[in-house]
């Protein structure tokens, strides 16, 4: 039998949870036991006292180290060894991938904080590891180990009667669950999905697999990456994908200088090859490079019609393709208006910055907002962004973090990195 031990100031908070249900039944059945064990009556001193001041001031109490080691150390004793799991916001986020390595072992022991946690003794001398319900603090770690012990004995063969039974469900699979239906079959209007009804199974299995997909990239496309997929399963995504309608311009006035004056800087050759074939790849609708000085616009026109139609277009088909979305402008408000007149709405300005502290957006609500609206990703040049474009932008992407302290991408790479962000979402 499993033994799950809770140690806690609270053992009463553990009578009813689990006394009802399929998990009391498996209890009465001899799967697990659940054994809660009162911190207290490993103390020495007459109050039982469990909590102290800390050490170096601070508001709040902690857990001393002394009762709780006592109680894992006669735990261990008596159960020839467990694994000490410290409930704690700090540790590793508790997923289905924890609840089956944790269910292999016959004794777990959850230690539960209060107030402002345990001393971190606790940690060196006894926890093997520390598990956080979720991002979120709690008052004690009695419901995170509540939670924890049913997702775990939930797996433990013959607990749910069908030992199939977890293998589809939410995260199981890497995937969400596809929506169930029971009886009657229309409820105030509401129809059960007809396919349910047809008793075509392979169909059946089907909808399902689809609506599964569906609800995970909707809900939590992060787990797509993941999960298993078969080639059928990645059709179908790219099926769903509302297209992003992304643009994005690289501007070169008005643009700060070293001393913050406001100047126009040159286009280069190598803004304009590298980011047109950037924006292609990741299918950007339009690549604006804006400048107000005719002659750049002049010299840079030159060197695209070269790869669209001259001796380039047919010496190099790529980069033909590449320049096919790439668009001179002479001002900002130009490539609004050209995006407004193809969309019929006005874009979403979004300026992008190498500082955190004006960031409103991150790259995966900036990939779902593409999907809703036209967005217009603006690039800097120089020595970044003048005021007055913070000012009209709607929102400031978050910036690329990097491993180390250097923040000084080339506006090449820092497009490169952005979409590629954006478009793994
Ligand atoms: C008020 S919390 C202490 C929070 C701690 N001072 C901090 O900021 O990390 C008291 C106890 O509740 C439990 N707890 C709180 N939030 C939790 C979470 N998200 N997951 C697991 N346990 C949690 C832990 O056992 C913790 O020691």
């Amino acid at each position: 039998m499993k033994k799950y031990n809770i140690l806690t100031i609270f053992p009463d908070m553990f009578r009813d949870p689990f006394a009802l249900g399929v998990l009391s039944k498996a209890i009465d059945s001899g799967f697990f036991q659940v054994n809660p064990v009162d911190v207290r009556d490993y103390t020495a001193d007459k109050h039982r006292t469990t909590d102290d001041y800390q050490y170096g001031g601070g508001q709040g109490l902690l857990m001393k180290v002394e009762p709780i080691h006592k109680a894992v150390e006669d735990i261990k004793q008596k159960q020839g060894g467990t694994r000490v799991i410290l409930m704690d916001p700090r540790g590793k986020r508790f997923t289905q991938e924890d609840a089956e390595r944790l269910k292999e072992y016959d004794s777990l022991t959850f230690v539960c904080g209060r107030y402002e946690g345990v001393d971190e003794r606790v940690v060196d001398l006894v926890v093997d590891e520390s598990l956080s319900l979720g991002d979120f603090v709690l008052t004690g770690g009695e419901f995170a180990s509540m939670v924890m012990v049913d997702a775990i004995a939930r797996l433990l063969p013959g607990v749910l009667g069908d030992e199939n039974s977890p293998l589809e469900e939410s995260h199981q699979s890497g995937l969400l669950e596809h929506p169930h239906y029971t009886r009657p079959a229309e409820y105030e209007g509401a129809e059960v999905p007809e396919i349910l009804l047809s008793g075509n199974h392979g169909a059946i299995d089907k909808w399902r697999r689809e609506k599964s997909l569906a609800l995970t990239k909707k809900c939590r496309p992060d787990m797509l990456k993941t999960a298993n997929l078969s080639d059928e399963d990645k059709i179908y995504l790219d099926t769903l994908g509302k297209k992003k309608k992304i643009y994005v311009a690289l501007l070169h006035y008005p643009m700060k200088d070293k001393e913050k004056e406001n100047v126009a800087t040159s286009i280069t050759n190598m803004d304009l090859h590298d980011i047109s074939r950037s924006c292609t790849t990741y299918d950007v609708k339009k690549y604006y490079v804006v400048t107000p000085l005719k002659a750049k616009r002049e010299i840079a026109s030159r060197v695209i019609k070269h790869w669209l139609e001259g001796y380039g277009a047919t010496y190099n088909v790529n980069r033909k393709q590449a320049f096919g979305g790439t668009h001179l402008m002479d001002g900002l408000l130009d490539a609004i208006a050209d995006i407004e007149k193809e969309e019929g709405v006005r874009p979403v300005i979004v300026a992008t910055t190498a500082r955190d502290s004006r960031a409103n957006i991150d790259f995966q609500e900036m990939s779902a907002l593409s999907e809703d609206k036209p967005c217009l990703i603006i690039f800097g040049t120089g020595w970044g962004f003048t005021e007055d474009i913070f000012k009209m932008s709607d929102r400031v992407l978050k910036p690329i973090d990097g491993a180390g302290n250097f923040n000084h991408l080339s506006v090449r790479s820092a497009v490169a990195i952005i979409l590629d962000r954006i478009y793994s979402f």
